[in-house]
């Protein structure tokens, strides 16, 4: 007993003499999991996301390929436990008709990829490229359906195409293209930014349409229930969840979208790898705003459904600034700095603490396109800051969530002031306890004591990513400036962790 008030007693000093971070890792009183679907990907028909980036073609003998797939884009992914990716768009889905990309390659029709560049799309990489890939990767593929340009009579063919296992036209049809067993598409997006490139919708219209695709897109698998995701709004539009929540009846949806993108303005996005502090400071407030985004969804998902059936998924999210020079400018290829390793350690942190609701999400995009995790080079291949982020973190999927109680000091530039610190914590199923730190200040290294009397914790070891300059990034030439390294500024005595964050770091620890 004297011993506990003791440790309080010194807990309480410590913050009160150094102006400490401190954390108390709280109560294993939860009982959810962060579900790893958390930690998904996108891949839109953009740029060279598909095509130079996962899928280099068949017959190509300088790219080392399965079927056309890159076979070290395959590795890293698979070291990431990629849990699902979104595909074919995006924008890109409501302009995209999957029998287009069926059937002989040679034969296939070819499109003009109006929002992307004006480029000609020749379909070489299609459905079942797509879901094989999936199953290369070990991931949960996610199909966005058209629903701007399309109808409800193609979206159910392309449901019993990939998922119907008796007879059907559908399935014939499949099984005429060489695969027998159906992949089982579990999750399905309705459609994309209804409220813009996706037909520029009113939200009271779009929920009547949603009602009416959901409607016709069940019952066509037998092991694997369908998990139907409403389009959901433009980041702080809230008007248009509270109505799609009020006029689609519980039921006929299992999650409704949310896309928000960390830009520092969208008439002038600022430089990927060229900027200074201000533009830092924005970026990381647009990145922190998603906690007050999430945050008041919740509040709507909660009066319309108490019991959280319906998971809130963050499909798009990331940083976005202007491409890089002399690049087409439709296709968004963006270099990837440890200001994205900061907007990816914050912004996935904010998820778990919000793992209850938020249950799938979706970084923009997976290679080549935004904050990219890989960037390619005809047979060169890079890992970018956030690649390592996510790999770091991939110890919270599925484990059970660990509440956080945070005091941060702040990081203030030009009178305006956010958060230095952020954190959050799990403990997998073989009892290790993760807790995922980011100091984003540019200055100051910052001390973190962590109270974790609620375990019997003996030992800590841990992870960092950081660099010299927050402008550092990895390059074609230099592709290993950044990584991860082991972490030592970490001790743990008397149920009292104490941790040193350098200036702008990210640190995994792992205690038992
Ligand atoms: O990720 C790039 C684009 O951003 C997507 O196609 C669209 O959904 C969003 O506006």
């Amino acid at each position: 007993m004297q011993k506990s008030i003791c440790f309080v007693f010194s807990f309480l000093l410590i913050h009160a003499i150094s102006a400490q971070n401190t954390i108390v890792l709280n109560k294993d009183t939860s009982t959810h999991l962060i579900d790893r679907n958390i930690y998904g990907h996108f891949a839109e028909h953009l740029g060279r996301c598909i095509y130079g980036g996962f899928y280099v073609g068949e017959g190509n003998k300088k790219i080392p390929n399965t079927n056309g797939i890159r076979n070290d884009v395959v590795a890293a992914l698979k070291k990431l436990k990629i849990p699902n990716l979104r595909w074919p768009g995006g924008c890109f889905a409501d302009t995209y008709h999957w029998k287009d990309g069926i059937g002989p390659k040679d034969k296939r029709p070819t499109m003009v990829n109006k929002w992307w560049g004006g480029v000609t799309e020749n379909n070489s990489f299609g459905t079942h490229d797509f879901l094989n890939m999936c199953e290369l990767l070990g991931a949960e593929p996610y199909m966005a359906a058209n629903i701007g340009s399309g109808t409800v009579e193609e979206l159910i063919d392309w449901v019993q195409y990939v998922s119907f296992e008796g007879e059907s036209p559908m399935s014939k049809l499949r099984r005429e293209n060489g695969r027998d067993k159906p992949w089982n598409v579990k999750y399905w997006g309705v459609g994309n930014e209804a409220w813009g490139c996706g037909g520029n919708m009113r939200p009271e219209y779009y929920a009547d349409l949603y009602r009416k695709y959901a409607t016709f897109m069940s019952g066509w698998s037998n092991d694997n229930k369908i998990f139907r995701i409403a389009s959901g709004a433009n980041s702080a539009n809230y008007n248009w969840t509270e109505t799609l929540m009020k006029n689609i009846p519980p039921g006929m949806i299992e999650g409704i979208g949310l896309h928000h993108y960390a830009v520092i303005d969208w008439k002038k996005k600022g430089s990927a790898a060229d900027f200074g502090e201000q533009e830092y400071f924005t970026t990381m407030k647009r990145t922190l705003f998603m906690d007050e985004l999430i945050t008041k969804n919740e509040v709507i998902l909660d009066k319309y459904d108490p019991r959280k059936k319906v998971a809130l998924v963050v499909d798009e999210w990331g940083g976005w600034y202007d491409v890089e020079p002399g690049t087409n400018p439709g296709f968004l290829y963006q270099q990837n700095t440890m200001r994205d390793a900061m907007i990816a350690g914050t912004t996935l942190n904010i998820f778990n603490n919000h793992s209850e609701r938020v249950r799938m999400a979706n970084l923009a995009q997976t290679i080549n396109v935004l904050q990219a995790v890989i960037l390619t080079n005809e047979e060169k291949m890079i890992l970018t800051p956030t690649y390592h982020v996510m790999e770091m973190y991939n110890v919270h999927q599925d484990a059970t969530y660990l509440p956080v109680t945070l005091k941060s000091n702040d990081y203030s530039v030009a009178g305006e002031k956010l958060p230095a610190v952020s954190v959050s914590a799990s403990k997998d199923k073989a009892g290790l306890i993760h807790i995922s730190l980011v100091n984003i200040d540019l200055q100051k290294a910052q001390d973190v004591a962590i109270d974790v009397s609620s375990y019997n914790l003996t030992s800590v070891t841990g992870r960092i990513l950081a660099s010299s300059k927050i402008q550092d990034h990895n390059t074609f030439e230099n592709p290993e400036k950044i990584k991860p390294a082991a972490f030592t500024s970490a001790s743990l005595k008397a149920n009292m962790l104490t941790v040193k964050l350098p200036p702008f770091s990210v640190v995994v620890l792992e205690l038992k």
